[in-house]
């Protein structure tokens, strides 16, 4: 599985890159993002890829998707095409809180970062266990699904905009990582956790780590990224 995975960081060569790499855009299977990105950057993506999309919100207001697109004329077409359910933006699915089956991945999101201030998409530990508690359910209701329909057993691939507690974080309130994400990844053992905010300047490859079987990446910018196992 080939996944566009972006974050924080607006990359100003991907124009280039399609042009002269169109095989590599045609197998990418769907694209990710972790928050922070203006709402015009992700509709070039989408549109130049092609492919699903999946994202977190992000902490600052540029890159709040949903309330770019809070206006009656985005609202009817919402209402009509997607019975009430304002998950839907511009061909992408906003997963915060939401769990979505995708082949033989499941897909998890929690948007935000911890609070620090009034702003919007922040969250106590408190408040963001309540919402892994919501995912985590999710993700069981459907494990018990596949187990009785003898379907295999899916992966779990997770995007969030903060990091997990004492990885890729820091030391400030902003930029702490959530306890309770280090709790679901011990219990769930995503594949792989995708997540952004901690800015990494200056590098060429993500940041990459290890908790037990799953392989957290802080996106910081645009990364192409292949699972590690399809089967
Ligand atoms: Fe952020």
């Amino acid at each position: 599985m080939k996944i566009l995975a972006v974050s924080d960081k607006e990359d100003t060569n991907f124009q280039d890159f399609i042009l002269k790499n169109p095989e590599v855009i045609k197998s990418i299977d769907f694209i990710v993002s972790c928050g922070d990105l203006s709402r015009s950057y992700l509709e070039f993506l989408v549109d130049s890829v092609r492919k699903p999309f999946f994202f977190v919100e992000g902490n600052h207001a540029t890159g709040n998707i949903e309330k770019d697109l809070s206006n009656d004329y985005f609202d009817k077409v919402v209402d009509k095409f997607y019975n009430n359910e304002k998950h839907f933006c511009f061909g992408g699915v906003n997963l915060h809180s939401r769990m979505e089956v995708f082949g033989n991945y499941i897909l998890v999101g929690f948007e935000g970062c911890m609070r620090y201030n009034r702003g919007e998409h922040q969250y106590t530990e408190k408040e963001m266990s309540r919402i892994v508690k919501i995912v985590s359910e999710k993700i069981r209701i459907q494990q018990i699904k596949d187990f009785f329909l003898r379907r295999k057993k899916k992966k779990i691939i997770v995007i969030s905009h903060a990091p997990i507690i004492g990885v890729h974080d820091k030391e400030d309130l902003c930029h702490q990582g959530f306890k309770c994400f280090k709790k679901f990844c011990e219990t769930f053992k995503p594949e792989m956790w995708f997540h952004g905010h901690v800015h990494f300047e200056g590098q060429t490859r993500e940041q990459r780590s290890k908790i037990g079987d799953t392989t957290v990446i802080n996106v910081y910018g645009m990364h192409m990224i292949t699972t590690e196992n399809d089967n």
